[in-house]
């Protein structure tokens, strides 16, 4: 029998790609409403709500960027439109220099919840993640390295309900990486875990990001992941009424961007990081003492705004 064709599509986690996304003058507005109670020839929910304006942005390859803002702020929405599942009502996204036009097979997208079949292995999901093309001996072994760099190995064969939360997340990483992307885009991937599963998962991210350094777009609302494994993090709001920091009136924007400085891993007490916590919880409208802006005074900052 003949050796198996040589793979289509580049196995193995090492072999990477990375692009660059730029977001052009980004707006996003949604239908309001419509009004179930207004007068027979009244307008119904005529004005569109504006969730995002002018997000002008150039990711760069390999580059880490943490999107941060409130609950409500248009993360989401500007990481769906990264992966063409929503579309810009202004403005215009690149990828690797080529416009975007629709889900893009550049781009894999990892949510909060792992969203695994629950009849398939572990193994099985993973390769729901591969390139159509791959040859079966080529996605094998993809997926084996995968399981590898996940530390799951020895949960390839279990389904994921015989498997814990931290697992299935590990998995569900492992399956956007199966496609190899050139951009990663991450939705508050590890924000259902608890704190020390979360922490493990931000260092195995910074290890898959090590082994194959593709652009990552994270949302979070977590400062410390944000300034734990982002090169830039932007912050997501409104710039023209502190009061109003989902920017429900005119849509949110970049309000702040700060390169982090060091390598990873960082010294999570380190002065400079908290200099810098310090300036992105005021600007999510926390101030020094934990408390939110018109918020009872017992609000403290892990619970509030997220
Ligand atoms: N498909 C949609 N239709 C109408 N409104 C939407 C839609 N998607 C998001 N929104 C609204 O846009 C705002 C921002 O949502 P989202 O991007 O999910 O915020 P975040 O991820 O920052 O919490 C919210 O007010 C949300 O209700
Ligand atoms: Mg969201």
């Amino acid at each position: 029998m003949a050796p198996a064709a040589p793979p289509v599509h580049r196995a193995g986690p090492a072999d990477n790609t990375s692009f660059a996304v730029e977001f052009a003058d980004i707006g996003r507005s949604f239908a309001a409403k419509p009004q179930h109670n207004s007068q027979p020839g009244s307008q119904r929910g005529a004005a569109a709500r504006p969730v995002l304006r002018d997000v002008s942005l150039t990711v760069q390859p390999g580059e880490v960027l943490a999107i941060l803002g409130t609950s409500g702020c248009g993360k989401s929405t500007l990481l769906r439109i990264a992966g063409g599942l929503d579309e810009p009502s202004t403005g215009s996204i690149r990828i690797d220099g080529s416009p975007l036009n629709g889900i893009d097979a550049r781009c894999a997208v990892g949510f909060q919840e792992p969203r695994l079949l629950p009849w398939r292995t572990i193994a099985a999901n993973v390769a729901l993640g591969l390139p159509h093309r791959i040859g079966r001996a080529a996605g094998n072994a993809r997926v084996a390295a995968l399981l590898e760099l996940v530390g799951l190995t020895s949960f390839a064969d279990h389904r994921p309900r015989a498997v814990s939360g931290g697992m299935a997340q590990r998995a569900s990483l492992a399956r956007a990486l199966a496609r190899n992307p050139g951009v990663l885009l991450l939705d508050e991937p590890f924000g259902a875990l608890d704190a020390l599963t979360r922490l493990k998962m931000q260092d195995l991210l910074l290890d898959v990001h090590a082994a194959a350094p593709t652009t990552i777009l994270l949302v979070t609302h977590d400062v410390d992941e944000a300034l734990q494994l982002a090169d830039r993090i932007i912050l997501l709001g409104a710039d023209d009424d502190a009061d109003d920091m989902a920017g429900g009136r005119t849509g949110a924007t970049i309000v702040q961007e700060l390169t982090v400085p060091g390598g990873r891993p960082r010294d999570r007490g380190s002065a400079e990081l908290a200099e810098l916590r310090g300036r992105l919880l005021a600007g999510l409208g926390i101030d020094r003492h934990g408390q939110a802006r018109g918020v009872a005074a017992t609000t403290t900052i892990p619970h509030f705004p997220y």
